[in-house]
Formats: structure tokens, sequence, C-alpha cells
């Protein structure tokens, strides 16, 4: 009895040193793992470092980058494209107008009343629609023919019921967000694809062409009166809205910038006669490169597996395209180099599955145990359960990524300013102010911002305004303006076909 006894003892302290044995190893490996993950995210967080001095060198690089795509084609992978646009619309334009915008996500069509006198857009009324995925690598006729049937529908409910004869064609602002070489201010052939599409029988061709042909082919009386990115579309309900403005910024699916330029500059560098006081630029400025950006190995592999390799590097850095998808690949690395994510889950090899209006959403995840982190987290990428140290993990990461492409984006706009002598410091070209009278010397300068990245993403938003401080300094940024503009990509289009219509007053 006793040597059972003795031996039942035995027994259980020999289970009890394995059990212990195993927490210990479970928690050695647990500790292990976690300073794995650890490392990786100081890794990511060095990667992306943008102190401000860096940011002034890409302020620097990008004011360089844009004197040398002006001064030849193919000087900068800035291409620097002319639109055409000399004047923006001043407030005094009549009649109704239409536009249809064709971007990366969405299509949207809109009719403005204009009433002649400033700011009285009188009526405006919105149409948009997902554009299906299949038709982002269909041919031309198929995604033409799918915005003209929109189009159409929508002309036919708003002029329902409506008494007035048409008189004349209707005219329409077409917004059209990829990179065309303007032919004039209503025609100009696409130079290349951006954002995922690839309509191939599209690139080289006249873009408004196409449209036309579309409308023509659905029996709808309409004319394309001008053909803009939604850059320019942007800048001018900007600057309808407010005098000062002198650029416009998209933060969306993809990201760009145009601005106007002075006459001189253009002539100067392009040979080209113009008679006004300027000309608006589209920089596709997504395609901006320089060695001072910070790069990681998650955007090397993320460029190399697009279908626009060594293209869009700035954009690949900022634009809601792809900043989930950074997101993704940093826990995937992660969940691949220890356990704390659980088995790797196969949805993390998914490309662009953790969309960003998602990664917001846990970024800024306010709930006290982060349950909209773990929802996501279980929901998209079907990983479940994770503690609270991985889901606070998750959004340092969400954090990262954000912070540095907001940082960035504000250097973009600095550089712009620049260019155009409005950052406070005279600008490479030579500025007006005099040195000791900064503030007296420099006005009030408006840059209009749309797009979902910036309007819906808080902590973007956030993080960007302040980057321009801290580039700016505090004496100068108080006479910056960042505006949001609302629909300005297709109302300003609206408003640039009433201003380059025979038929209005304006
Ligand atoms: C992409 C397009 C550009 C557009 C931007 C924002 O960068 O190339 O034309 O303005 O997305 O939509």
């Amino acid at each position: 009895m006793g040597k059972v006894v003795v031996a039942l003892a035995a027994g259980c302290a020999v289970a009890a040193c394995v059990v212990a044995s195993m927490m210990v190893e479970r928690s050695v490996r647990r500790r292990r793992a976690w300073r794995r993950v650890v490392r990786l995210l100081e890794e990511l967080e060095e990667g992306c470092a943008t102190p401000v001095g860096r940011l002034r060198q890409v302020v620097d690089a990008m004011a360089v980058e844009m004197h040398a795509g002006l001064a030849s084609e193919g000087g900068s992978k800035l291409k620097m494209l002319l639109t055409y646009v000399h004047k923006l619309p001043t407030g005094k334009e009549r009649g109704t107008y239409y536009a249809l915008h064709l971007g990366g996500t969405n299509s949207r069509v809109l009719r403005v009343q204009l009433g002649g006198q400033r700011s009285t857009i009188i009526g405006r009324d919105l149409d948009r629609q997902p554009i299906p995925q299949n038709l982002m690598t269909s041919t031309s006729e198929e995604l033409f023919d799918f915005v003209a049937t929109l189009l159409k529908d929508f002309v036919e409910r708003e002029e329902k019921g409506s008494i007035t004869t048409q008189q004349e064609s209707r005219e329409l602002g077409f917004t059209f967000s990829f990179p065309v070489k303007q032919t004039s201010s209503s025609s100009g052939n696409l130079i290349k694809w951006t954002k995922g599409f690839s309509v191939e029988d599209m690139v080289g061709r006249d873009v408004s062409e196409c449209l036309q042909q579309a409308i023509s082919r659905k029996g709808l009386d309409m004319r394309v009166a001008v053909l803009v990115n939604d850059t320019v579309g942007t800048l001018a309900l900007g600057h309808y809205d407010d005098e000062d403005t002198v650029a416009a910024v998209i933060f969306g699916t993809g990201t760009n910038a145009c601005y106007l330029e002075r006459a001189d500059a253009i002539i100067k560098c392009q040979g080209l006669l113009t008679t006004s006081g300027g000309m608006v630029v589209n920089m596709e400025w997504g395609n901006f490169w320089s060695s001072h950006l910070p790069r990681t190995s998650y955007d090397i592999d993320l460029d190399a597996d697009s279908p626009n390799p060594n293209d869009q590097g700035f954009e690949k850095m900022i634009s809601g395209m792809y900043l989930g998808d950074i997101v993704r690949r940093v826990i995937l690395q992660m969940s691949q180099e220890s356990d704390v994510f659980g088995p790797v889950s196969s949805k993390l090899h998914v490309p662009f599955i953790l969309r960003t209006h998602l990664m917001a959403a846990m970024h800024e995840d306010d709930s006290p145990n982060l349950t909209e982190v773990a929802r996501v987290l279980k929901d998209t990428l079907e990983i479940p359960d994770v503690p609270f140290s991985v889901r606070r993990l998750v959004v340092n990461i969400c954090d990262v990524v954000t912070r540095r492409a907001a940082r960035l984006a504000a250097a973009g706009i600095v550089g712009i300013l620049k260019k155009i002598g409005r950052d406070g410091s005279g600008g490479i070209a030579g500025g007006k102010t005099k040195v000791g009278s900064k503030n007296k010397m420099m006005r009030r300068t408006v840059v209009a911002v749309e797009g979902g990245l910036y309007t819906d993403y808080t902590m973007f938003r956030e993080y960007l305004n302040e980057a321009m401080e801290e580039i700016l300094g505090e004496d100068v940024a108080p006479y910056v303006v960042i505006k949001m503009t609302k629909d300005g990509s297709g109302i300003g289009a609206a408003l640039l076909a009433a201003s380059h219509s025979a038929s209005s007053t304006g």
C-alpha cells in the first residue's frame, strides 16, 4: 500500500513537472514570438520614419521634379501635363450643365444649374454607381457603354416632366481620373492606366471621342464640352468658391495634384504661347519618385506584385487603394514569423482583401476592448480570437502606415507651394519673399482637397494637417488653408463646361 502511495506521489510529481515545464516552454515560446513581432514593428517604424528633415528633402525633390517635368517631356517621373484650362470659373456662369466622372472606384453623373451670381449653384443632383470589377479590364466599348447608359438614364430621370424644350445640345464636363495627354481642353489621349484598370484598347486613344461615340450609340443628344482630370475639376470648384485656391489634391483610390502655373513658366518651358494668365498643370504626382522617400520591403513587394511595377511609386505609399494592402502584408509577415495571430490564415495571402476603409475602422477603433479590430480580423482575415495585445499591435501597424502616407502627402503639397513661391521661403524659382519680412509677403493660399482618404479617415487628415504645420513652421502655416471640397471633381467639370461654353454668359 505504502509503495503504491509513493509511486502515485512520484507519478504526480513527474506529471506536475512536465506540465510546469510545458507551461514554461509555452510562455518562453510566446515571449519569443512576441519579441519577433515587436522587432518587426520596430523595423516597420524605422523604415517608415518621416522626421521633418526628411520631409523637407521630399519638399525640395518635389519642387525640383516639377521644374524638370515642365522643362521637357520625359524630363521627370512627374508628367506635368498641360490641361489647356486657362480660365477657371468665375461665378458668372449660367445655364444647366451635366458632368460625368469616371474615377477609380465609382462613376458619378450630375447636373448643376448655375444662376450667374457668385456661389449660386441653384441645383445639383447626383447619381453614383460602383464600376463593376469586370469592366476595369474589359474593352473600351463595354466600359464607355456602361457610363453612357448611366448618363442616359440620369438625363431621362432629370428631365422627365420638364416642359423646357431643349434648344441646344446638352453640354457635358467629362472628368476622367487617369493620365491623359490633352490636345485641347476638350480632347486628349490616354497615356496609361493606373489604379488597377487595364482596358488595353484604350491606351493612346482619344478619351472624349470614345465617350462621344458611346453617347451617340445610346441616342443621347449631348456634347463633351470639356475633358478634365479629377484634380482639375476639384481646383475649378475650389476656385469658384474661393479665389485664393491655387492647387487641388485628390486623396482617394489614387492620389494626384494640379495647380495653376504662371504663363511665363509654361512659355519658357514648353514654347507654348498663351495669352491669358496661366494654365492648370496636372502633375500626375502619383508617379513621383525620390530617393528620400522612406521605402520598406513591404512597398517593394507590393510594387513587384502590382500590374504596374516601377510606376506610381508615390501613389502606392499614399493612396486608398494601397494602404490597406501594406497593412495586410505586414500582418502576413508577422503571422509567418510567429504564432501571435494563430495559424497563418489563407486570407492573408489575398491581395487587396483588407480595404483601406476597414484599416481606418481598426485604426480609429476607440472601444475599450478594440472590438472593431477583432471584428475585422475575424470577418475579413479569418483570424479569430486574438488577445488585446495583438489587437493593439494591429492598431500600431495601421498608425505607422497612415502616418507615413499623410506626412508624405503634406510634403508633396508644400513642394507645390515651394514651386509657386507660396511656401513662405521664396522657392527655388526665386520668390517674392523678402528676408525678415516673411509674413508681410506671404499671401493667403488655399489648397482644395477631395477624396475619401482625407474626408473620411480622421487620423490621415490630422496627421497631414500636423505635418503641414511642422514643415511650414508656425509663422507661415496659418496662411495656408487646406479646404475640403465635396464632389468638386464632378461639379468642377460642369463649371468648366459652363465657362468654356459659348451659351454661358460667363
Ligand atoms: C491616379 C490617376 C490620376 C488621378 C488620381 C486620383 O493617380 O493617374 O489621373 O487624378 O489617380 O484619382
